[in-house]
């Protein structure tokens, strides 16, 4: 059988990377073989994009680099370590994916859905994730935590109307896709959050196991 996709989604400081480790350990307890990745990185090229695309210094990046850039990130990850993890039968859960573009750079930026569109196809050999999690919190909640951890990135640093876009973008995703987006509300407690997700997750897993 071949593996699963999942991803997760969200503002910056939703709570992906503290979820992310609790649903390894929840995987791991289900003897699901699982693989944990981000975007962009996951792979040497990825997290040279990342290092690049996030690099404070780095103002004035236009619009059409940052979409690219992220793409040429996607279009790697894709090949070298998703298609041939699910292939295996692996179960690849990845920290943000193409979503992430049409909220960002489209939703964000103001880059035509059309183009982020066509790039999925090409790029990113449309893959679709079997499951989103978008995990939903008010902008100043998740800008608040994310103060916690010290200097923003390039992106961390633009202003609150490009977050709210941001939030929107992603509303709209998951409004348009109701079958593979699970909304989570992520201004709960952590454990909470994970309950969500977990049960979000049980019919995956419960085919998994027939
Ligand atoms: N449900 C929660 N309630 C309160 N605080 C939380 C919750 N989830 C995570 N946090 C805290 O908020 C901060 C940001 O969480 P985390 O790094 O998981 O977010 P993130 O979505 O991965 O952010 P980024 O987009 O910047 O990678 C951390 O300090 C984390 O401990
Ligand atoms: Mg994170």
């Amino acid at each position: 059988m071949s593996g699963r996709f999942i991803t997760l989604e969200g503002g910056e400081g939703a709570g992906k990377s503290t979820l992310l480790a609790g649903l390894r350990d929840h995987f791991e307890a289900h003897g699901v073989d699982l693989l944990l990745t981000r975007e962009p990185g996951g792979t040497p090229l990825g997290e040279a994009v990342r290092a690049l695309v996030l690099d404070p210094a780095l103002r004035g990046v236009c619009a059409e680099a940052e979409l690219l850039l992220m793409f040429a990130a996607r279009a790697q990850l894709v090949r070298e370590v998703i298609r041939p993890a699910l292939a295996a039968g692996r179960w690849v859960l990845c920290d943000r994916f193409t979503d992430a573009s049409y909220a960002y750079q489209g939703g964000g930026r103001g880059q035509p859905e059309t183009r982020i569109r066509e790039l999925e196809r090409w790029a990113a050999e449309d893959l679709q994730p079997d499951l989103t999690l978008l995990l939903d919190l008010p902008v100043g909640d998740g800008r608040a935590r994310a103060a916690g951890r010290g200097d923003a990135d390039r992106i961390e640093s633009e202003e609150d109307p490009f977050f709210e876009r941001v939030r929107a973008a992603y509303r709209a995703r998951a409004a348009a896709f109701p079958r593979r987006f699970r909304v989570l509300d992520a201004a709960q407690p952590p454990e909470r959050v994970l309950a969500d997700a977990v049960a979000a997750l049980a019919p995956l897993l419960q085919a998994q196991a027939r």
